[in-house]
């Protein structure tokens, strides 16, 4: 039977109090209204069509071609959101899933057994409830003296009675996407918000004598709607616990999954270990059997198998294999390091190419540069790229051997298996196995220290 999707992403979100609109409120870095249509494709819905309203044009510049639209002008109501999509879906036989924007946290898996028990019965509706501690703030379900659900309440519009039941809507259901759209027509705005209220469609469809199947989900987590910030902080410590255990499951070692935080995208090989305080973003990927943390932040960058970073930030970097990165390293975009390469502490990195087995172990920085393999990089010496106008490159051969505290000042040619010694300023290009030497030469003037502290003590006295 076919199946599509509809996700509500009009509402402006005003409990949020931001100026950016609540379905692009991020959760573990990516959009709530982006998790929500993740998980309805990975259930298989063959299309999808976003309601989108406040912010239409950041919501739809987000998602671009992975979702269909269809405007909703005002926004009157869940119901009247639902609606805008008839002219795109009103005729299709088959499943509809409706999903609000702003639960990110449903799964594909719970939408799957969602919609399989809905077959199974042959519902008109079936909603996804789940049974809370506290449930102020969701619409309750209603069930009849045989369990049977009768409607949807919203909390505004609860009895007191209304208001104790434990089991809410978490505003996920499934439909026969005809009667749906027959039913949704007949909705009204008499209620307390003055709203068309998609969850009066249950209680339409029941005095229709249609059948109405609810599946309570086990996870509660899953229903968590996010209305304001402090659902957001919520939501965003679940899913954090939830991406930790996909991670745990594929043999990835997290050491304290509370204080590590992993965006939803990323990829971790399994045996590698990650220690507290990491945060890694975006479309980060890290190989197996390697050590990340503790404390490291890395965003879309790419780990090599069996490489070491700790105590360091990384962006837009790739890492080879078996490399070691910190403590404390920058690497900036561009930065792309070959196999076993030593980048230490307190090294900056920005557009620069390191081949295999070169190091770099400590204070840094090489800017706009091309490193051959085995090259070493002395403590202190750094590529001087910029004139405060133009950024110039620096080229290093193979083998080469930069000498502490040298000056690189690009644009410059290092050549390969050249020798720069160390603290020389270097303004021209270095040839092949030359040695480049640029520093005073040395005078010692004998006993003249004690000479310099004699004057110094006369000079104290006299000033006394
Ligand atoms: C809704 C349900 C409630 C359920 C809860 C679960 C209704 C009437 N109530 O309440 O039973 O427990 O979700 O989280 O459906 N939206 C539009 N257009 C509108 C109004 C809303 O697109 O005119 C979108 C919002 O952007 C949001 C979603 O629909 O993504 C839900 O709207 P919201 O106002 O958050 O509904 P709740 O009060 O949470
Ligand atoms: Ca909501």
């Amino acid at each position: 039977m076919t199946r599509i999707a509809i996700v509500l992403a009009a509402g402006q979100g005003k409990r949020m109090k931001s100026k950016l609109y609540k379905v692009l409120h991020p959760v573990c870095g990516k959009p709530m209204v982006s998790h929500v249509l993740d998980a309805v494709k990975k259930a298989s819905c063959e299309r999808a069509v976003v309601i989108v309203g406040h912010g239409a044009e950041a919501v739809q510049a987000h998602l671009g071609d992975a979702a269909e639209y269809a405007l909703q002008a005002e926004q009157l109501g869940t119901g009247h959101a639902v609606l805008q999509a008839k002219e795109q879906l009103g005729e299709v036989d088959g499943v509809a899933v409706v999903v609000c924007g702003d639960t990110p946290l449903v799964s594909a898996e719970t939408l799957e057994a969602l919609i399989a028990l809905h077959e199974r019965e042959g519902a008109a509706a079936t909603i996804m409830t789940a049974e809370l501690e506290s449930p102020t703030g969701y619409g309750r379900l209603v069930r009849g003296a045989n369990g049977e659900v009768l409607r949807i309440v919203e909390q505004k519009d609860c009895t007191a009675e209304e208001a104790a039941i434990r089991e809410i809507n978490t505003g996920t259901y499934c439909f026969d996407n005809r009667k749906l759209f027959a039913a949704l027509a007949q909705v009204t705005n008499e209620n307390a918000q003055g709203e068309y209220y998609l969850t009066d469609v249950i209680g339409i469809l029941q005095r229709q004598g249609e059948r109405i199947s609810a599946y309570k989900t086990a996870d509660p987590a899953e229903a968590i709607g996010v209305n304001d910030r402090v659902a957001l902080a919520e939501a965003e410590r679940l899913m954090r616990r939830r991406i930790a255990v996909k991670h745990q499951t594929n043999g990835v070692t997290i050491i304290d999954p509370e204080h590590t935080y992993i965006e939803a995208d990323v990829t971790i090989g399994a045996d590698t270990i990650v220690y507290p305080g990491t945060v890694l973003r975006g479309n980060t990927s890290i190989g197996e059997n390697c050590v990340i943390g503790p404390s490291s932040d890395l965003t879309d960058t790419k780990i090599g198998d069996g490489s070491t970073v700790r105590q360091s930030v990384a962006d837009q970097a790739v890492v080879g294999a078996r490399c070691s990165v910190g403590p404390f390293a920058y690497l900036r975009p561009g930065t792309k390091l070959a196999d076993q390469v030593k980048v230490g502490d307190f090294v900056e990195l920005k557009n620069a190419v390191v081949g295999e087995g070169s190091k770099i172990p400590h204070l840094s920085y090489v800017g706009d540069a091309t490193v051959g393999s085995n090259v070493n990089i002395g403590c202190g010496a750094i590529t001087a790229n910029y004139d405060g106008y133009n950024k110039s490159q620096t080229v290093i051969g193979d083998n080469a051997f930069i000498g502490s505290n040298a000056n690189l000042i690009a644009p410059v040619t290092i050549g390969k298996g050249a020798y720069v010694v160390a603290g020389s300023t270097i303004t021209q290009d270095v040839g092949d196995n030359d040695l480049a030497i640029a520093r005073e030469r040395q005078v010692n003037k004998e006993g003249y220290a004690e000479k310099i502290r004699a004057r110094a003590r006369a000079k104290k006295e006299r000033d006394q």
